[in-house]
């Protein structure tokens, strides 16, 4: 009998907010897998930030998504039928290919992960793109060191909460924001950081003032905005700007910092960055990552949403201020 997978397409482009109106299901049938390739049921999928921007028609670091085809992006599969004999059938793999049940794809494409070392989904989350891109941003990109003080907004999502683990385990003050008083208190009592705070209650500029009187080194990005205002006057001579995601301008382009012009005076350094261009520094990432997390040092917080009925509402969630999830939101399929 032929495999049915059931995928979630893009139905059109949202202007603005998108709604679940820009969503559509379909049933599809798999074919056997060739020589050299695979077939994969998935038992969880990534919903994340960035593809937002791929719902536009506009041209950027990765194509936009096509109206009528699936949403492309990160997710773990079990393999169900093997025609490669380095992939045999129960292993897990990590692929790009999405927001559906089940594919066929060449074995070449796709990654074998561990599932002794930590459960399938960690592989969104902590030790996947996720982990990767806050250790990209630490330490590739802002060279923070030991004993430097760094603030990190979105500390409590995925990205951020990985970048708040890192840089404690790395000695230095981090000082957090996020959405919520839940948020907060998690990034303080579970995350440790040294100061949090709730970006929608207060001033920024205040916060990081009495967080951090003598000024910060590093920023680590993940919203743009008022945060990115607060942190460039908060900022010592030579520090430095991860500039990891401006989520804060996703549905609606929100105006530039107005105190852009201290990046002359401090001599400051700002510098973008896409995770993809550093995947060659997954294994040098996983050797700090894996050994922290089974010690317990790193802990691979999630907040899981069940079936693929509910992965455009989990997409649309992370899209708010104030958004429900803790860590990386996953979304876990019947596999
Ligand atoms: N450069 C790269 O290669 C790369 C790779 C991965 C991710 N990213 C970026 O990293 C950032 C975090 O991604 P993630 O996957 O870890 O998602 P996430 O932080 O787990 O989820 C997004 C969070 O953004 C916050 N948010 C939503 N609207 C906001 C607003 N208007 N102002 C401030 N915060 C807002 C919400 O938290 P609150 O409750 O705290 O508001 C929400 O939980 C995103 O900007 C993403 O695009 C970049």
């Amino acid at each position: 009998m032929p495999t049915q997978s059931r995928e979630v397409r893009l139905a059109s482009r949202p202007q603005g907010e998108p709604t679940l109106d820009n969503f559509s299901f379909a049933t599809v049938e798999v074919r056997d897998p060739d020589p050299g390739e695979v077939l994969v049921r998935n038992v969880c999928i990534s919903v994340d930030p960035y593809m937002r921007g791929r719902m536009n028609d506009a041209k950027s670091y990765v194509p936009p998504f096509q109206i009528g085809q699936p949403l492309e992006g990160g997710a773990v599969g079990r393999v169900i039928v093997s025609q490669d004999e380095k992939f045999p059938v129960g292993a897990y793999v990590q692929s790009f290919y999405g927001w559906r049940d089940a594919f066929v794809a060449p074995a070449a494409s796709l990654q074998i992960v561990d599932t002794a070392v930590a459960p399938a989904s960690a592989y969104l989350g902590i030790l996947g793109v996720t982990g990767l891109t806050a250790w990209v941003g630490l330490f590739r990109i802002a060279g923070l060191k030991h004993g430097e003080t760094v603030f990190i907004s979105g500390g409590a999502g995925a990205v951020g909460s990985a970048a708040c683990q890192l840089a404690k385990m790395h000695g230095c003050m981090v000082i957090a924001s996020a959405g919520s008083e839940e948020k907060v208190r998690f990034l303080r009592e579970e995350l440790k950081v040294n100061y949090a705070f709730n970006y929608r209650d207060g001033d920024p500029h205040e916060h990081l003032k009495r967080a951090a009187p003598d000024g910060i080194d590093v920023y680590f990005d993940n919203t743009g905005g008022p945060q990115l205002e607060a942190a460039l006057s908060a900022l010592r001579n030579s520090g430095r700007i991860a500039m990891c995601g401006g989520i804060a301008g996703y549905n609606t382009p929100v105006p530039g910092p107005r105190n852009l012009i201290l990046v002359i005076g401090k001599r400051l350094r700002i510098e973008g960055f896409i995770v993809s261009d550093y995947f060659k520094d997954v294994s040098a990432f996983l050797e700090e990552a894996i050994p922290a997390l089974k010690s317990g040092k790193l802990i691979n917080r999630e907040t899981v949403v069940d079936g693929l009925d509910a992965a455009p509402a989990a997409f649309l969630e992370l899209l708010h201020s104030g958004a429900g999830n803790i860590g990386k939101m996953v979304v876990k399929l019947s596999g």
